[in-house]
């Protein structure tokens, strides 16, 4: 989530393909992606929804948000007003939906115009404990890191539906040909 131009799909697409584009064209609805992770020898597989920031499709970004584990919420350094407009949606999130871990991404760090201080946006996080990254989608910085910190701060996944003993072990039979 964030404003139109933070840099959510360029986020994404480093993520997911770890290619940048300066030229990107903004997101219509939504788009989706997906990530395979693994990590201490299990396998993640992320379900990512980029949603667009322009404001006339946001009466559709809590669609995308309200069955998710986890959510970004992406600003750029260099704008403020998209930053006020990031923390604004934490509250909303929280109340709206279910997620486990929530992280405030500072984008655009390559840029040298900066008009949020990374301290402030770090007090601000973990003071309404939600994790923090500065990144930049342009050079890749941070942006491993990303997926990393919201596994931490997931929930342990459900073991495995193999793991779980379906047939007891010490089966006594009991029938007519026994
Ligand atoms: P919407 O889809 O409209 O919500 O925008 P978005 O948040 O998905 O932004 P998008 O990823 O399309 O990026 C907008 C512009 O910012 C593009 O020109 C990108 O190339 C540029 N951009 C994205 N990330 C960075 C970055 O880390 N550094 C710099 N310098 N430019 C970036
Ligand atoms: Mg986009």
């Amino acid at each position: 989530m964030g404003d139109s131009g933070v840099g959510k799909s360029s986020i994404a697409e480093r993520i997911v393909n770890d290619v940048f584009s300066i030229s990107t064209e903004a997101t219509i609805g939504a788009s989706y992606l997906s990530k395979i992770l693994s990590k201490n020898n299990k396998i993640y597989n992320f379900n990512i929804w980029d949603t667009a920031g322009q404001e006339k499709y946001h009466c559709l970004v809590p669609l995308y948000y309200k069955n998710c584990d986890a959510a970004m919420i992406v600003y750029d350094i260099t704008n403020r007003n998209s930053y006020l407009a990031a923390k604004k949606r934490i509250p909303e999130l929280r109340k709206n939906s279910t997620v486990s871990a929530i992280i405030l991404i500072g984008n655009k760090t390559d840029l040298i115009d900066r008009q949020v201080p990374k301290s402030e946006a770090q007090l601000f996080s973990s003071e309404n404990n939600v994790l923090f990254l500065e990144t930049s989608a342009k050079t890749a910085f941070h942006t491993k890191d990303i997926l990393e910190k919201i596994l931490e701060e997931l929930p342990p996944p459900p073991a495995p539906i193999d793991s779980i003993p379906l047939i007891p072990t010490h089966t006594t039979y009991s029938c007519c040909n026994y």
